[in-house]
């Protein structure tokens, strides 16, 4: 059994070493490679970071696994995972677009305990614990209070290979943005989450993403009060290949658009 709180703060502690590497790394001249797809980007700084994220916790919690997206999984059976995007964002950070965030969650026996996820050059952080509430920096957050998705103001995301994806995700796009409601596309699914999470956004939907990018996120917005759910209907797990999150009174007709 862990305290959740204690793990929380190694995970911020970690965060902000990585977030200070970001930050020092950002602008100036690095190394950029193409993973599988061609502008699915790597730069030296994500592995950078990831390292420096496993080393700390590694040095506070020694038994941990670990499920990395740079180094993928590392599995000794311990009821303790940490799931971790060193660097959300990373086509924006290689383009010199302030637009990208640390994103680590905590889970004890497969559930998602804590989460946090960093903005290393706004310094803003969001937190979560499980039955705990979510915060920015140290204030308690909820998801928004629109009533009428018409006022809404929504973000999404769009995968690298979506060319290849089954999903009618144009569509999808097409009748959110004819509806006249304001959408926006940063590039961050963690910082769409977060921002969710805090009510900036109303409600975020994406097809194709990845454990690392939502871990921390989706706590955040079920904690906030939010609603967590794939385009079945389901509420999310991780693994699905489509997610929807958003403050609940805007819900029903979200979801009706992924149809
Ligand atoms: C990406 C971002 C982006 C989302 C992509 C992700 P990365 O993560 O979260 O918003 O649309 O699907 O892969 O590659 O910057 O860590
Ligand atoms: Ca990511
Ligand atoms: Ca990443």
């Amino acid at each position: 059994m862990y305290n959740y709180q204690d793990l929380l703060n190694a995970g911020l502690k970690a965060a902000k070493i990585a977030g200070e590497i970001l930050r020092n790394g950002y602008g100036t001249n690095f190394i950029i490679e193409s993973k599988s797809e061609k502008n699915d980007l790597v730069t030296e700084f994500d592995k950078k970071s990831e390292i420096a994220i496993i080393d700390f916790l590694k040095s506070q919690y020694p038994e941990s696994d670990f499920l990395a997206e740079e180094s993928g999984l590392s599995n000794s059976d311990s009821d303790l995972r940490w799931i971790i995007d060193p660097l959300d964002g990373t086509v924006n950070f290689a383009h010199g677009i302030p637009i990208f965030a640390v994103s680590i969650a905590a889970e004890y026996k497969q559930e998602i305990v804590c989460g946090v996820i960093y903005q290393p050059l706004l310094q803003e952080s969001f937190t979560a614990i499980k039955n705990g509430g979510a915060f920015f920096n140290s204030t308690p957050i909820r998801v928004s209070n629109v009533h009428d998705f018409s006022r809404s103001f929504l973000v999404t995301g769009f995968p690298y290979n979506i060319a290849r994806h089954g999903r009618n995700w144009g569509e999808h796009f097409l009748s959110i943005v004819r509806s006249g409601v304001p959408v926006r596309r940063l590039g961050s699914a963690a910082l769409d989450l977060a921002y969710t999470a805090a009510g900036r956004f109303d409600g975020f939907w994406e097809i194709g993403l990845s454990p690392w990018d939502v871990a921390a996120g989706i706590l955040l917005v079920k904690e906030a009060g939010g609603l967590v759910m794939n385009y079945e209907g389901d509420e999310y797990s991780l693994g699905n290949d489509s997610i929807i999150a958003c403050t609940p009174s805007i819900y029903q007709e979200l979801s009706e658009r992924m149809n």
